[in-house]
């Protein structure tokens, strides 16, 4: 038998599997690499792993054979059928209290049975998210870990000492049981698709409304790279915009404006619509890519659907302090937007009784994922201040925020709008935040409708308990929707 000498194990050897584990031996950690197809771990040990202290396995039972105890595994296999089975052939060969964790993009649905399952048998299942792409992966990813709690004690000096670092703190805590890693990567995502959308928006109004140049749009992004808007999609908005190709050209003109989507965008949005809850900056990021996708119908349209007469908006007239005002509107939206997600991520904590961490999500996300901002310390602190914030908008320093940006954000989604260049996530999230301070809506002409043609009753301000219905057309029964739903 070999010596038991490596601390954890990583399956999978693509680029996120070969940087986690590289990333990992840096901080001092014996790493064993296994792949199902053995060759690629030969080819690795031989050239990017040369000269470290990573050893390679040739199967499952020397891989396990390899670890120390309580043994650790982790996956970074394609989500779906390739993380079941490996998980299916490497449980026979593990004992009670060793951890599988699984790095992919799962579905938390699976993670949540994969917790049940493992856990009956004694096995820790780990869900943990992993953002921040290939350079992420390989000097600092954000890791997003739920499941087993009792898996944390042997996983914390590795995730953290591997994670990305926002002064001085890990961009890695334990988020609560079974799949909360997964969904709170997923709403990652999610967050990612409003704040991408909102940019595009934003180059939208500068490049469409503006006229701006490439370059000068490029220095839009870096002037707000600079202030409170600082993240890294900012960032690399700006050397996207400024970037030439061999005939000293800009890119962007030349893409084809139709976008993919890999799901997680998609998801995020079931789930808000499963759980009852309006996050409707990252729907419309989803529908707009769905839009987009359509191309052939939109140039068809372009010929056929007018604009009225459209005279430029008044607002568009003053560039600089049109650009001035479109940098508050972005940021009030994004505050919408993260405030949308974290009223998803706490009804999903309430539903799995997951007693999310929110401060420490959001320092998870504050460096080495794609949506890192400075922004995301200011979240910290408000649920660090009040972790039974109901609502970011409702915390003092974000209420503030809104506020002063407020009367700029009305002017820019209007300007849209009069022009005829959509900003759906714009106006959703000022839509959002209007009904949102609303004490009273126009809800209760939709619970008359209700009652009308379907006697669905409706209840009185003056009397929240009683169902009440009413015979509208003088053709009424007696009897209410109601009765047969019992
Ligand atoms: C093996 O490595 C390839 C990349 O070389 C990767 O796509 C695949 O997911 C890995 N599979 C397993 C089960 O290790
Ligand atoms: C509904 O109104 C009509 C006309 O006023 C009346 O004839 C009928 O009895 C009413 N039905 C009930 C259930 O009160």
């Amino acid at each position: 038998m070999p010596e038991a000498t490596a601390d954890i194990a990583v399956v999978g050897l693509a680029v996120m599997g070969q940087n986690l584990i590289l990333n990992m031996n840096d901080h001092g950690f014996t790493v064993c690499a296994f792949n199902r197809t053995v060759a690629k771990v030969d080819t690795f040990l031989n050239n990017e792993a040369k000269g470290t202290k990573i050893i390679g396995a040739h199967s499952i039972e020397e891989m396990v054979s390899l670890l120390k105890r309580p043994r650790r595994v982790m996956l970074l296999v394609q989500a779906g059928t390739a993380v079941q089975s490996m998980i299916d052939q490497i449980v026979p060969h593990l004992e009670k209290g060793d951890i599988i964790i699984d790095g992919g993009n799962s579905e938390y649905h699976d993670s949540n049975r994969r917790h049940k399952e493992l856990n009956e048998k004694g096995i820790l299942f780990v869900g943990c998210g992993v953002s921040g792409g290939e350079e992420g992966a390989r000097f600092g990813p954000s890791l997003m870990p739920g499941g087993s709690p009792e898996a944390w004690p042997h996983l914390k000096d590795i995730f953290q000492s591997i994670a990305a670092k926002s002064d001085n703190e890990a961009c890695c805590d334990w988020l609560g049981e079974a799949g909360s890693g997964h969904f709170v990567k997923m709403v990652h995502n999610g967050i990612e698709y409003g704040d991408m959308q909102l940019i595009a928006e934003a180059y939208d109004l500068l490049l469409n409304g503006l006229g701006l140049s490439q370059d000068e749009m490029a220095n839009v992004f870096d002037e707000w790279n600079k202030g409170e808007l600082d993240s890294f999609l900012i960032e690399i908005t700006a050397n996207i915009l400024r970037y030439k190709d061999e005939s000293g050209e800009s890119v962007v003109p030349k893409i084809l404006d139709s976008a993919g989507q890999k799901g997680t965008g998609k998801w995020t949005g079931i789930s808000a619509l499963e759980y009852g809850q309006p996050v409707t900056l990252i729907a419309e990021a989803v529908f707009a890519r769905c839009l987009s996708a359509l191309k052939e119908q939109r140039v068809l349209a372009s010929k056929v659907l007018p604009g009225s007469p459209l005279p430029q908006p008044e607002a568009f007239k003053n560039k600089k302090d049109f650009i001035l005002k479109l940098g508050q509107a972005l940021y009030a939206s994004k505050i919408v937007s993260y405030a949308q997600g974290f009223m998803l991520l706490g009804e999903a904590s309430r539903v799995f009784n997951w007693k999310l961490n929110f401060g420490a999500i959001a320092l998870m996300w504050r460096g080495g994922c794609i949506i890192r901002s400075r922004f995301l310390g200011g979240i910290k602190k408000a649920f660090d201040t009040n972790p039974n914030l109901q609502n970011l908008l409702l915390d003092d320093f974000f209420k503030k925020a809104v506020s002063d940006a407020q009367e700029s954000w009305r002017v820019v989604v209007a300007s849209a709008a009069l022009s005829g260049i959509p900003t759906p996530a714009f106006s959703s999230a000022l839509a959002f935040y209007d009904g949102y301070r609303r004490p009273v809506g126009p809800a209760n002409l939709l619970q008359a409708q209700r009652d009308y043609f379907g006697a669905h009753t409706y209840k009185l301000l003056t009397d929240a308990e009683t169902s009440v219905h009413t015979n509208w057309t003088g053709r009424g029964g007696r009897v209410t929707s109601n009765a047969y739903q019992a």
